[in-house]
């Protein structure tokens, strides 16, 4: 079994830790570029997975959109409403799927950050996706974000993801390790899914258009004066650190 995200109170903490910066600078811009974040008639995104709701939050404050930021685990619903709350974000806790409150068509993009990683099994993957199929309306956009199955083993500024030189199967369990600011380290396990997993996953769900994002850090990445990003030639100017897959429906 992978991370136990649901039920482990020291995963939700070290996760709301943790300083998303590889993220937030390369990882998240192009989930939004693929949803089309800021076109008018963009108003309604469903974040899925919403974890801590950093990524609500910022989507919120950015753009004039309302957000519907659901999780399976109770403690990241809770620290979500707790510290982020926004008149804009509805934040929702998903026991089970069909998400019932959510009518078919009612949403105009949807994403999914780190998600697809934490199930080790293809068909609950597949479920997730068909799920927003039917919540979005046609031509919404649905953008996944995962971690890049092909850089496995990198040390990136803030993680590393598996072991460099390991073959991993589809499904596979894969350890990450995150650096948290205070100095320690939270190590989580993922699921190892091949590049082809996702393009086949959205088109299996009757997404179309699908692309695929792998962005590296260039001129006009936003990269914060002073992080750990903020040196000579950090791994991310060259290797992607993480894989973005966008369909439409
Ligand atoms: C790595 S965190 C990412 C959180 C957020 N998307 C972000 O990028 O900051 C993964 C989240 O996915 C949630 N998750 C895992 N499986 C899920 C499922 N089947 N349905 C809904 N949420 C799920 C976990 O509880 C966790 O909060």
């Amino acid at each position: 079994m992978g991370t136990n995200w649901k039920d482990t109170a020291a995963v939700a903490a070290g996760f709301e830790a943790y300083d998303d910066l590889p993220e937030r600078v390369l990882g998240y811009p192009a989930v939004f570029a693929g949803l089309r974040l800021g076109d008018p008639e963009v108003r309604t995104v469903l974040d899925y997975g919403c974890g801590p709701g950093k990524v609500s939050l910022r989507v919120a404050r950015r753009y004039d959109v309302d957000v519907v930021a659901v999780d399976i685990a109770t403690r990241m619903v809770e620290i979500a409403r707790a510290t982020r709350s926004h008149p804009r974000i509805q934040h929702r806790l998903v026991e089970r799927l069909p998400l019932q409150f959510l009518a078919d068509g009612s949403v105009d993009a949807a994403m999914c950050c780190y998600v697809f990683i934490n199930i080790g099994d293809l068909e609950r993957i597949r479920a997730i996706a068909a799920e927003v199929h039917r919540v979005l309306r046609p031509g919404g956009r649905f953008a996944v974000l995962d971690t890049n199955p092909d850089t496995v083993g990198v040390r990136f500024s803030t993680f590393v993801s598996g072991e460099a030189g390991r073959a991993y199967e589809p499904g596979q369990r894969r350890r990450v390790l995150l650096d948290l600011p205070t100095g320690s380290v939270l190590e989580l396990v993922d699921h190892h899914w091949p590049r082809q997993t996702y393009p086949d996953v959205l088109a299996g769900a009757g997404f179309r258009d699908v692309t695929t994002a792998e962005p590296v850090l260039g001129a006009g990445s936003h990269v914060p004066p002073g992080s750990l990003l903020d040196t000579d030639r950090p791994a991310e100017a060259d290797r992607p650190p993480f894989l973005v897959t966008t369909g439409v429906k």
